[in-house]
């Protein structure tokens, strides 16, 4: 099935989406209120006893991802409930918004359709009444090409020799995606290619990256959306110096250098060859980006062919998303589950553990896709909101998680919802170590669930005072998500199934998802300390605070001389 325009919304109604509800001033809202105080008192290990079926009634799967989440707190009636919320909330036409490309990001007046980044060819999703996905395949198919080439050893430095490093320049939507997908994926990468990845503007970054390179054989992308980043372009012109003073001449940047952006002047502007500028287009986010040309070095590594392979993951759980009911919609399940702890629970954060090391940087870029989208605290009328939004997100790979944090997880006084990431197949077996892992994680949420009671306790003969230490109280929430592998189909879908989460959450919480003006203020302010970080004299050309003020002349006294 391929996404074609949706044409059940109106032009002149098209500016209205996402229409603005406040979710606490609804019925379903405060009938979910009482209805959690009347379970507050209820215990997984009772619902599990009550309830032979739980496991298959509380399971759901699609796009090759299963999730369990009978292991929460809730009962039908629960679910029930939410999903009358998610129907007062107007998920639905908020759904077809977004597929339409109705400009839904309002504050940067702006449609947001990653998902057209991976509609088949014959899809037609329109902006402005033209069909951007012939322009998202020909960036496609000119991506395959420059990786083909790369891959096939014939890109030629500028002395001749085949590029074999590949070193992306980028931050945050622009590293963080490909990343976390090119650690994913590294069993399905070629031998002999090295893609590695710069973000931080500490020099140390890209100093130790570049430390063993070959400035003959490196390919340097520069990755920026706007190609505005201070860190990006910091490290972009050190980049080029670097290559300058090992290759001596400037013509050698066309050769050793790519750029991805949607600042197509800028990026040529730098010295970048026309024909080695990848774009995109301000319709994407820079956190959803991942399958725009953004994932350039990922398609390096793997080939054009896994690559799209990855894109058909993302559009499979697209169209799950867009057409299944609610009672079986992955990404709304987890978004309301998400809701249930967060705004009838109180529970305020939450963990992603992958048992995969493969996954290790799936948390550190859901929490980008999670919190730079939901962390906001104005609603879609302009006023502030009176409820919990976006959860702090973290997480870290299983097992290594169990031996650092999860002593908090089964005996602290927070509880912490978290989401158990499983793999079935490994994708490089070794003796019984994936059996070892999926036992680990499967353990992990069954004692978060069941706890141990006093009384099992003491029947092992524990000494009395001891009993209350070595108890566990369980009813801890948890969610399992199996994955039959981890190939590059089923991490587009998980992607593809967090993103939607995150959306259908902001729905409900009625704000602004794809924008991020919480990030501006601290660069502002960072372009001002800069230059009295650096003043030659005593004076301050900023009006700082006391505290900023005396941090600004510690540094000077401790660089000067
Ligand atoms: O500072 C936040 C941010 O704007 C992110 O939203 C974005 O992914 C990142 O910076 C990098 O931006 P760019 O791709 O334009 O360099």
């Amino acid at each position: 099935m391929s996404i074609t325009k949706t044409s059940s919304i109106p032009r002149q109604d098209r500016m209205k989406f996402p229409t603005t509800i406040n979710p606490t001033s609804l019925p379903q809202w405060r009938v979910l209120n009482e209805h959690a105080r009347s379970l507050q008192s209820v215990h997984l290990r009772d619902l599990f006893a009550d309830n032979p079926r739980r496991a298959q009634q509380f399971s759901a799967d699609a796009a090759g991802i299963f999730v369990d989440y009978s292991k929460n707190r809730i009962t039908a009636e629960t679910m029930q409930h939410l999903f009358a919320l998610v129907d007062a909330c107007a998920l639905r036409p908020a759904i077809d918004a977004m597929f339409a490309g109705v400009p839904i990001n309002h504050t940067e007046n702006r449609p947001v359709l990653h998902v057209a980044l991976r509609a088949p060819r014959d899809a037609d999703i329109r902006v402005d009444g033209r069909n951007v996905v012939p322009a998202v395949h020909d960036v496609l198919d000119r991506m395959g090409a420059c990786a083909d080439r790369i891959r096939a050893g014939n890109w030629d430095g500028y002395s001749g020799r085949p590029i074999r490093n590949i070193v992306n320049i980028g931050i945050g939507g622009s590293d963080l995606g490909p990343v976390m997908a090119t650690e994913a994926l590294k069993p399905f990468a070629k031998p002999g290619l090295r893609v590695r990845f710069v973000s931080n503007i500490d020099g140390a970054h890209l100093q130790e990256t570049l430390r063993d390179l070959d400035a003959a054989e490196t390919l340097f992308i520069v990755a920026s959306k706007t190609f505005t980043t201070q860190e990006t372009m910091t490290n972009a012109q050190s980049a080029r110096a670097w290559c300058l003073a090992k290759l001596k001449d400037e013509s050698a940047v066309a050769r050793h250098f790519a750029a991805v952006s949607t600042n197509i002047d800028a990026a040529t502007e730098f010295g970048i060859d026309p024909d080695n500028v990848f774009g995109f287009w301000d319709w994407v986010g820079g956190r959803y980006s991942l399958c725009s040309a953004i994932g350039l070095p990922l398609m390096i590594a793997v080939g054009p062919d896994h690559f799209r392979a990855m894109l058909a993951g993302f559009h499979a759980m697209d169209i799950h998303f867009r057409d299944t009911p609610w009672t079986d919609n992955l990404p709304v399940i987890l978004a309301l589950l998400g809701i249930w702890h967060g705004n009838f629970m109180g529970y305020d954060t939450h963990a992603v553990l992958p048992y995969s090391q493969c996954l290790a940087r799936f948390p550190a870029y859901l929490q980008q896709a999670d919190m730079e989208s939901n962390g906001k605290s104005v609603d879609r009328s302009g006023h502030a909101v009176d409820i919990m939004t976006g959860p702090i997100v973290w997480g870290e790979p299983g097992t290594n998680g169990q031996h650092a944090f999860f002593q908090l997880l089964h005996q602290g006084t927070r509880i912490v919802p978290a989401d158990f990431i499983a793999v079935c197949r490994a994708a490089e077996p070794m003796g019984r170590h994936q059996d070892m892992l999926a036992a680990n994680c499967f353990a992990q949420t069954q004692a978060l669930a069941f706890g141990r009671s006093a009384a099992d306790v003491e029947t092992e003969g524990t000494p009395a005072d001891l009993v209350p230490y070595k108890t566990f109280s369980g009813n801890r929430p948890t969610n399992t998500l199996v994955l039959d592998a981890l190939t590059p189909r089923t991490l587009g879908a998980l992607i593809a199934l967090y993103e939607h989460k995150i959306f259908v959450q902001g729905i409900i919480w009625n704000i602004y998802s794809f924008d991020q003006w919480g990030v501006e203020l601290g660069k502002k302010l960072a372009h001002r300390i800069l230059e009295d970080l650096t003043r030659k004299d005593d004076g301050m050309s900023g009006d700082h605070d006391s505290s900023t003020a005396a941090l600004i002349r510690r540094y000077r006294t401790h660089t000067s001389g």
